[in-house]
C-alpha cells in the first residue's frame, strides 16, 4: 500500500446491549402512553435498560463489545493505538470513557479519548481515527459507541422517555488501502440548532419498575417535531454529499446502515434519496435510539447476519444533538483482501 493510498478498513465489529427489556407495555404503567402510539410514531417495540450494579456500567457494556470486536479482527487490546469512544453518557467526567476501557483491554500506553457529538458521536470518532490511520499516526484502532440514556432521562416526560434505550457497539479500524476500505466520511454540525435536543441539570426519581437504575445530575430535553423534519433533510443531505464524493449514485449502495432514531426518519430519508427500505438495515424496534451505539450495534448485527458481503458498499448515516450529522461509504473488507 503507498503513502497516499493509505486509509483504514474496518477488520471486526462487537456489540452488548443490557439484559433487560423494557417493552412498550411496560411503560404504560410509568408514564401516559401506549404500544400503538410508540409503535405508529416510532416503530419501537422495546428497548434495553442497564441496571446498576448489574456489571452493565457503560465501561462495562463497551468492554464487551470492543472484545467482540477485536476477536474477529484476530487482534489484542495491546495490538491497538488509538482507542477513540462516542459516548455523551460515560461513568464518570473523567478520566474518560476511554481510558476506562482501555484498562479493561489492557491496551496500556495507546492514545484513547472521548468525543461528544450526540447521537453522531460513532462517526465522528470513525471519521477522526480514519484520517489518524490515514496520515500514519496509528494502524490498529478502537471505534466504539456507547451509551446509558437511561440514566439521563426523564422518566415522567413521555415525549422523550418512550424512545431512547442502551447499549454499546465498537469496530476495529486497521491500516489498508484507502481505495478499498473507508471510501469517505463527511461530518457537519450546527450549533444554533442545540435547543432541539440538549441537557439541563435536573434530578429524577426513577419509576418504581426500574428501582435501581443509575440516574446522573443531569436530563435531557428534546423538541421532538422540529427535530423529525430536520433530521430527514440533514441525513438526505449529506448523504447526497458522500455519494457524489465517491462519484457514486444510490443504485450503487448495497446497504444503509443509517442512525435508529425513529423508523419513520429513516424511512423519510430513504424515500428522499431513493433507496428501497429493503436495503436499509433497521432494528429500532428491538433497541430504540441508543443514540452514538445505534450505528456499531446495526453494522455488527447486520455484519453477523451475513448481509454485507465483500466488496459491498455501505452508507452509514447520522443525526444528533448539537446538532450534528454524517455520512460515510464503506468498501465492505472485513478479511483484508483489499
Ligand atoms: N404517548 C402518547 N402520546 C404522546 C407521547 C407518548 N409517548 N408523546 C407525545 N404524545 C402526544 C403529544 O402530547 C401530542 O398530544 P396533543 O396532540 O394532544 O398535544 C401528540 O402526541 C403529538 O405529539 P408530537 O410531538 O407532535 O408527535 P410526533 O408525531 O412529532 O411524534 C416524536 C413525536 C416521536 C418524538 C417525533 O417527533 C420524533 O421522533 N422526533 C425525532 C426526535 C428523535 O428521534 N430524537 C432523538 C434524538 S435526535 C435523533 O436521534 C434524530
Amino acid at each position: 500500500m503507498s503513502e497516499q493510498n493509505r486509509g483504514s478498513r474496518i477488520a471486526g465489529t462487537g456489540s452488548c446491549v443490557p439484559e433487560r427489556i423494557l417493552t412498550n407495555n411496560d411503560l404504560e404503567e410509568i408514564v401516559d402512553t401506549n404500544d400503538e402510539w410508540i409503535t405508529r410514531r416510532t416503530g419501537i417495540k422495546e428497548r434495553r435498560v442497564a441496571m446498576g450494579g448489574n456489571g452493565e456500567s457503560t465501561t462495562a457494556l463497551a468492554s464487551k463489545a470492543a472484545r467482540r470486536a477485536l476477536e474477529m479482527a484476530g487482534l489484542s487490546g495491546r495490538d491497538l493505538d488509538m482507542i477513540a469512544v462516542g459516548t455523551v453518557t460515560p461513568d464518570r467526567q473523567f478520566p474518560s470513557a476511554a481510558c476506562m476501557i482501555q484498562r479493561e483491554l489492557e491496551a496500556t500506553g495507546c492514545a484513547a479519548f472521548d468525543l461528544s457529538a450526540g447521537c453522531s458521536g460513532f462517526l465522528y470518532a470513525l471519521g477522526m481515527v480514519n484520517d489518524a490511520i490515514r496520515c500514519g499516526s496509528c494502524t490498529n484502532a478502537l471505534v466504539v459507541g456507547v451509551e446509558r440514556l437511561s440514566t439521563i432521562l426523564n422518566w415522567q416526560d413521555r415525549g422523550t422517555c418512550v424512545l431512547l434505550g442502551d447499549g454499546a457497539g465498537a469496530v476495529v479500524l486497521t491500516a489498508a488501502n484507502g481505495n478499498k476500505g473507508i471510501l469517505s466520511t463527511h461530518l457537519q454540525a450546527d450549533g444554533q440548532f442545540g435547543d432541539l435536543l440538549y441537557s439541563y441539570y435536573g434530578e429524577d426519581v426513577p419509576p418504581s419498575l426500574l428501582e435501581g437504575i443509575d440516574t446522573k445530575p443531569f436530563k435531557l430535553a428534546m423538541e421532538g417535531n422540529r427535530l423529525f423534519k430536520r433530521a430527514i433533510n440533514c441525513l438526505a443531505d449529506i448523504a447526497r454529499q458522500a455519494l457524489e464524493h465517491n462519484g457514486l449514485t444510490a443504485e450503487d449502495i448495497d446497504l444503509v446502515i443509517p442512525h435508529q432514531a425513529n423508523i419513520r426518519i429513516i424511512q423519510g430519508a430513504a424515500t428522499n434519496l431513493g433507496i428501497p427500505m429493503d436495503k436499509v438495515y433497521t432494528n429500532v424496534d428491538k433497541y430504540g435510539n441508543t443514540s452514538s451505539a445505534s450505528i456499531p450495534i446495526a453494522l455488527d448485527e447486520a455484519n453477523r447476519k451475513g448481509l454485507i458481503q465483500e466488496g459491498d458498499r455501505v452508507l452509514l448515516i447520522t443525526f444528533g444533538a448539537g446538532l450534528t450529522w454524517g455520512a460515510s461509504v464503506l468498501e465492505w473488507h472485513l478479511r483484508g483482501h483489499a
